[in-house]
């Protein structure tokens, strides 16, 4: 418990530029500073720190925050933690709130609770790498493709299947019998017989925290017999809500990678780990929390879920799906073979497959549309139940640009109008008859205010900023191609001139000398470099996508423009033919828009 006072007075002391300088070397860019981003590998800069705001933000991967949020993510720490250690480097003491004695018991004794797990997971881990009782189990794993090396990196270990292996190793150790019941390691025996043990003949899987304390343990039979896994019970060192399996190995590649491959079981996430992508976490049979989508907001802002491809599955991964957004995180699905999990895939494609199904990930939302469509069939009562669920999903997307291009998407899917959608589909949510599309001249009327001239002038002068300041943002537009992504011409040739830049330009002043520009390509320049870049930090996806939308929406109109000219022009000289296949195409790109 931090007084509020002293949070504040840490944070008004604390320098960020200083901070992460004594991380990683940050070369001042006009107000800012900027450096190789150390949460995701990259080789030109694009990590950048603003001193006035004491804000940091990687246009690369997106992460961003203040002091404390860099220590948290750089070193694993909580808030808290992260707190008193800002508070180390700048001599502040930060005291917690006295605790208790009732709490610095109970801490005592969580202390003992840690050590009494840590004390079994070395006794498995023992017994699998070093007793002959372990071989069976030693064997197993080698006959599913686990070395020795895995064994050791995840400490697996094995139960013996006598009664009271672990029992005897605790009393030995000195442990009181009562403390490991607590643990649920142990059980009380019948009046008059001493404890038994609660994990025997099986496979052990030690649970670990993001302070690498063992907390509880997963146990697999060796064979097909039933229940496949137990788990330890929830106790005071162990929320299943709060724990993910393998963060702990798995957290520095997951910040390295800006992703967190999620499978569902102890297996799943060896063999993933075990092929090298060490950037995994399991949710081990308890349905995804927004508190693990907290825990893994502390490394990464992606998630790439990655569940059995049974219908179970599937539904846990929507599931899932559900919280990550509403925890703000992109969510992208990883598609196998029905049937498969990660284990199995692996096992029967390799490396390089797998690699390519992960690059094949699809958004998780358009997925879900996909499924929730398929599933619902053609009639038009269950389309607008779809439609229902849909939109409420929809809901979920904190980027209006995103959701307004699901709707589009949804609507060329369904056929319905994307007013009708954008209203948020009223008469589908009453279960009443999906209606016609209205007249399409009121369609039109009503999607110009969105797409009207304002935000797309906006979002090219925030792309052109970008390009002045980021060598990243150059790569991609040239990628692209300037047509594909600058709607207004005279923004576009601005475009191409930043593209033959060598550096990055900070200042209005320094653009308007380097660039040979127009006098209304000169006002642009001053208008843009006003813009605080920091304040569109984190949307810069959305930038690009609204130009593309620009671009596209501009082609439509001039293709429209010039079809009502030749649909004259055929009415003019009676060439009919002409005339139905003009007036078609014009029908079509008026329904689309
Ligand atoms: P799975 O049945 O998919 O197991 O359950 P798995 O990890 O693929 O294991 P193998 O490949 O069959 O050996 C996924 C996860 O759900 C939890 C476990 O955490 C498991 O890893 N689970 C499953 C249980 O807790 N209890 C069970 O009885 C079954
Ligand atoms: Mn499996």
């Amino acid at each position: 418990m931090i007084s509020d006072e002293k949070i504040q007075e840490v944070r008004d002391r604390a320098d960020i530029v200083e901070l992460i300088s004594s991380y990683l070397t940050l070369k001042k860019a006009g107000a800012n500073y900027q450096g190789l981003c150390p949460f995701h590998g990259e080789k030109t800069p694009s990590f950048n720190v603003n001193p006035a705001r004491q804000t940091f933000h990687c246009f690369g991967c997106g992460v961003g925050g203040d002091v404390f949020g860099f220590l948290m993510r750089m070193d694993g720490l909580s808030f808290p933690e992260a707190i008193v250690e800002m508070g180390k480097k700048l001599g502040i003491e930060v005291e917690q709130r006295k605790i208790t004695p009732a709490e610095e018991k109970r801490q005592r004794e969580k202390e003992v609770l840690f050590r009494i797990n840590e004390v079994a997971a070395e006794f498995f881990h023992g017994v699998l790498m070093e007793k002959s009782e372990g071989s069976g189990a030693l064997a197993y794993l080698q006959r599913r493709g686990y070395s020795s090396e895995t064994a050791r990196q995840f400490q697996i270990g094995f139960a013996p299947p006598g009664w009271t292996g672990l029992v005897r190793h605790l009393e030995e150790k000195g442990f009181q019998t009562e403390t490991c019941r607590k643990l649920g390691l142990t059980r009380a025996g019948k009046t008059g017989k001493g404890d038994y043990d609660f994990f025997r003949n099986r496979l052990i899987f030690p649970v670990i925290n993001s302070n690498g304390k063992v907390i509880a343990f997963g146990g697999r039979v060796l064979d097909e017999s039933l229940p496949k896994y137990i788990n330890s019970p929830e106790t005071d060192v162990y929320r299943k809500a709060q724990t993910l399996y393998g963060l702990y190995q798995g957290r520095d590649a997951i910040r390295r990678s800006g992703e967190c491959i999620l499978v569902e079981g102890y297996f799943d996430l060896l063999a993933v780990a075990g092929a090298g992508f060490e950037n995994v976490a399991a949710t081990c049979g308890t349905a995804l929390t927004s508190e693990h989508v907290r825990l893994l907001r502390r490394y990464t802002q992606r998630v790439l879920l990655l569940f059995d491809q049974d219908q179970a599955g599937q539904k846990a991964a929507f599931r899932g799906m559900e919280v990550l957004l509403k925890e703000g995180l992109s969510v992208a699905m990883v598609l196998l073979e029905a049937g498969e999990d990660p284990d199995s895939y692996l096992k029967k494609r390799g490396k390089d497959a797998f690699q390519k199904r992960l690059e094949d990930a699809r958004p998780a939302l358009a997925v879900f549309m996909e499924s929730v469509l398929r599933d619902h069939g053609e009639g038009s009562e269950s389309r607008a139940r779809a439609v229902e669920v849909i939109l409420g999903k929809l809901k979920l997307l904190n980027s209006s640009v995103e959701r307004r291009l699901y709707l589009q998407e949804l609507a060329e899917k369904t056929g319905l109008d994307v007013s009708f959608l954008q209203s948020g589909g009223k008469e589908a949510a009453s279960g009443r008859k999906v209606p016609s599309p209205p007249p399409r001249k009121s369609a039109a009327l009503h999607s110009r205010p969105h797409l009207g001239e304002g935000p797309e002038l906006k979002s090219q002068n925030l792309l052109l900023l970008l390009l002045a300041i980021d060598a990243e943002i150059r790569r991609r537009v040239v990628e692209k191609g300037t047509e594909k992504v600058f709607a207004d011409e005279e923004r576009r040739s601005l475009a191409d001139l930043l593209l033959n830049l060598d550096g990055n330009l900070m200042n209005s002043e320094e653009a308007i000398s380097v660039l040979e520009l127009t006098d209304s390509q000169k006002k642009i320049v001053t208008e843009i470099f006003r813009q605080d870049l920091m304040a569109f930090a984190d949307v810069r996806a959305e930038i690009f996508r609204d130009c593309c939308i620009a671009v596209d929406l501009q082609q439509r109109k001039k293709r429209t423009k010039e079809l009502t000219r030749l649909i004259n022009e055929a009415e003019k000289t009676g060439d009919n033919s002409n005339r139905t296949a003009y007036l078609a195409e014009k029908t079509e790109l008026d329904r689309r828009r």
